[in-house]
């Protein structure tokens, strides 16, 4: 199947990766709209503007599927996106059913954009899923800038996030949901400050899921290529950065402990 992932940049990666992994049967096309990024301050209507952007740019290159890779795309466009094309399109929310099965009766944080907690999809799945008020929500949009440009230096992310978590008591919880796909290229902060045994669960395994069950055939040239805004991404930092993420992350996260 060819199947086209998009994401505001570079966070999408922690998902192509997994397919890459457990899916290496396929083609991929992955749009990083890095020149537009970060989604997670704008509006929806922008939001959804990129979005409907990258999507029709990846059907244009005929693919199969659509994969938002993007919980902030998907929650400012995936509704509207379905009604317009036939083909599956695969998106992100928040982790949240899996960050409660593993909780242990204790609180879920939620980090994700500003954007994704303050649309309704978020609302709604809070509502459907959070029957004893154990769920919070905290916005850690800056990290985002801090992935896609390269900074990411363990102890400035490690300062950051004490500064956003200090108002609060990290031992009431179970797990901790990373609800944007830039956070885990920093999981190894999140558990270094979180106390051992909290679970730090993010929707790339979930999605990847999801591929699988619509990418009923497989390509025969398996490959991936590479989109920067609309443009052929062949060369230059950023595809040298693409390169390091999806084969050293593991690396960088065990030397930086
Ligand atoms: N990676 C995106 C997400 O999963 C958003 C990042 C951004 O703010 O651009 O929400």
């Amino acid at each position: 199947m060819r199947i086209g992932i998009m994401d505001s940049g570079i966070g999408g990666l922690t998902v192509l990766k997994e397919c890459l992994t457990r899916l290496p049967e396929h083609e991929y096309l992955y749009y990083a709209d890095s020149n537009n990024a970060p989604y997670g301050v704008k509006s929806q209507q922008e939001v959804y503007a990129l979005t409907a952007a990258a999507v029709a740019f990846l059907v244009e290159k005929e693919v199969d599927m659509i994969v938002l890779a993007c919980n902030t795309a998907t929650s400012a466009a995936v509704k509207q996106l379905r009604q317009q094309y036939q083909i599956p399109i695969v998106g992100m929310e928040p982790a949240i059913k899996p960050a409660l099965a593993l909780s242990r009766g204790k609180r879920v944080l939620v980090t994700a954009t500003a954007l994704t907690l303050d649309q309704p999809k978020f609302k709604a799945l809070i509502g459907q899923l959070d029957r004893h008020g154990q769920v919070d929500f905290l916005p850690l949009t800056e990290l985002v800038a801090f992935a896609e440009n390269g900074d990411f230096d363990f102890n400035t992310i490690l300062t950051y996030l004490k500064e956003k978590l200090v108002h609060l008591d990290l031992t009431l919880y179970g797990s901790v949901v990373l609800g944007c796909t830039h956070f885990p290229l920093f999981k190894a902060c999140f558990e270094a400050i979180f106390p051992k045994g909290t679970a730090i669960v993010d929707g790339a395994v979930g999605t990847t899921n999801r591929i699988k069950a619509f990418a009923n055939f497989t390509s025969p040239t398996p490959k991936t290529t590479f989109f920067l805004s609309g443009e052929p991404l062949l060369e230059g930092p950023l595809f040298n950065s693409i390169q390091t993420i999806l084969t050293k992350v593991d690396a960088w996260e065990q030397k930086e402990q």
